[in-house]
C-alpha cells in the first residue's frame, strides 16, 4: 500500500513541509490539517493545482478539525505524522517563553493522533522543541523510538551553511554537527565538522568557530527578528520533511534528531538532539559519536537542563 503522510499545523512551517512531502512524490497522500476553517482544503487544493507543473501524483488532502476531535478521521493509516501546531516565537522571545501555550496545543494534537493513527511515527517539530517531543511521547503512549523531534538537522544545516558562507567553499563540502538542545544548551560539534574531509579546525580559527557556533545557536531567533511575524520555515520543512522520507522509505538514514537517550554518552532517559538512525520504525538506534572532554561535558549539560524542563510538562 502507498504511504501516507499526516501534517498537524497549516501555518507557514506546516505548508512548506506539506510542499516538500507532495514534491519528493513518494507518498499516496499527503494530509494537512489546521483548525482554521478552510485554510488546510484551500492549501491542498492550492497544492494539488500544481501537480500538472511540478509533476508529482501524490495527492494532497486538506482539512479542519474541531476540539473534540472532529475531522482526525482523515489522518487514519498515516505511517509518520508531523506534528507543527502552536504558536511560533515573537521577536525577543525564546522558545522557552512558549512553553504552557503549546503544551496545552501539542497534548490535545498528541492525544488525537493516538486514537486515529494509532501506528505511527510522529516527527514533533514545535518548540520548545525538546519538551514538546516529550510530552508527544507521553501524551501518545508510543512506544519512544516512534516519537522524535526535528531540531538537529535544522541546526546542523545552519552551522553548514554559515561555514560554508565563512569559508566561500560550496555547502556541499561542509560535514558539520550539532547535537544537545534545540535552545540555549545547543552543542554545535566543532570536532566532527570538516571541509573537503579535512576538520574544520584546520581550515578556520578557533575564534571564528565559536563566532560561527554563537550565530548557530541563535540561528533561528536572528529569522524571528528579521520577520518579525512567525519564524523560520524554509529550512526547519526541509528538516522535517527529510526526516518523514526516511521514515517512509524505512532508509536507515542517520540524522540528527531528537531522541530518546537511554544510556548513550552515559546519559539517562530524556528526549535530546543525537544522531540516530531513522526508519520505519522511527528511531532505529541512536549513533553514539566520539566527541571531546569539553563537547561531552556540555551534551550531559543538555541533558540536565533538558531534564528538568521535560519533568515540568508531565503536568501540562
Ligand atoms: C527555529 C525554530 C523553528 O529554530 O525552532 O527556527
Amino acid at each position: 500500500m502507498g504511504k501516507k503522510v499526516t501534517v498537524v499545523g497549516a501555518g507557514f512551517y506546516g505548508s512548506t513541509t506539506a510542499q516538500r512531502l507532495a514534491e519528493y512524490d513518494v507518498f499516496d497522500t499527503v494530509v494537512i490539517t489546521d483548525i482554521v476553517e478552510g485554510k488546510p482544503a484551500g492549501l491542498a487544493l492550492d497544492l494539488n493545482q500544481s501537480r500538472a507543473i511540478e509533476g508529482f501524483e501524490t495527492k494532497v488532502v486538506g482539512v479542519t478539525t474541531g476540539p473534540n476531535g472532529e475531522g482526525y478521521e482523515a489522518i487514519e493509516g498515516s505511517d509518520v505524522v508531523v506534528i507543527t501546531a502552536g504558536l511560533p516565537r515573537k521577536p525577543g522571545m525564546s522558545r522557552m517563553d512558549l512553553l504552557e501555550t503549546n503544551a496545552k496545543i501539542v497534548r490535545q494534537v498528541a492525544e488525537n493522533v493516538a486514537k486515529y493513527a494509532p501506528s505511527a511515527v510522529v516527527i514533533v517539530v514545535s518548540n520548545p522543541l525538546d519538551e514538546m517531543t516529550a510530552l508527544a511521547q507521553l501524551a501518545t503512549q508510543f512506544p519512544k523510538n516512534r516519537v522524535l523531534g526535528q531540531a538537529g538537522m535544522l541546526d546542523t544545516a545552519r552551522f553548514s551553511n554559515f561555514v560554508a558562507e565563512a569559508l566561500n567553499v560550496p555547502v556541499a563540502s561542509v560535514r558539520t554537527l550539532t547535537l544537545g538542545s534545540h535552545g540555549d544548551t545547543m552543542v554545535p560539534v566543532p570536532s566532527k565538522s570538516t571541509v573537503n574531509g579535512r576538520p574544520l579546525r584546520d581550515a578556520m580559527p578557533a575564534e571564528q568557530i565559536e563566532e560561527l557556533v554563537v550565530k548557530t545557536r541563535n540561528g533561528g531567533a536572528e529569522v524571528v527578528a528579521l520577520l518579525k511575524t512567525g519564524s523560520a520555515y524554509y529550512a526547519p520543512s526541509a528538516a522535517a520533511a527529510r526526516m518523514a522520507k526516511a521514515v517512509a522509505e524505512d532508509s536507515g538514514e542517520v540524522m540528527p534528531v531528537c531522541a530518546w537517550v537511554d544510556g548513550e554518552y552515559g546519559i539517562d532517559g530524556v528526549y535530546l538532539g543525537v544522531e540516530a538512525e531513522i526508519g520505519a520504525e522511527g528511531v532505529k538506534r541512536v549513533v553514539e559519536t566520539d566527541l571531546d572532554a569539553d563537547e561531552r561535558a556540555s551534551l550531559l549539560a543538555a541533558a540536565e537542563a533538558v531534564r528538568a524542563k521535560q519533568g515540568d510538562v508531565a503536568n501540562m
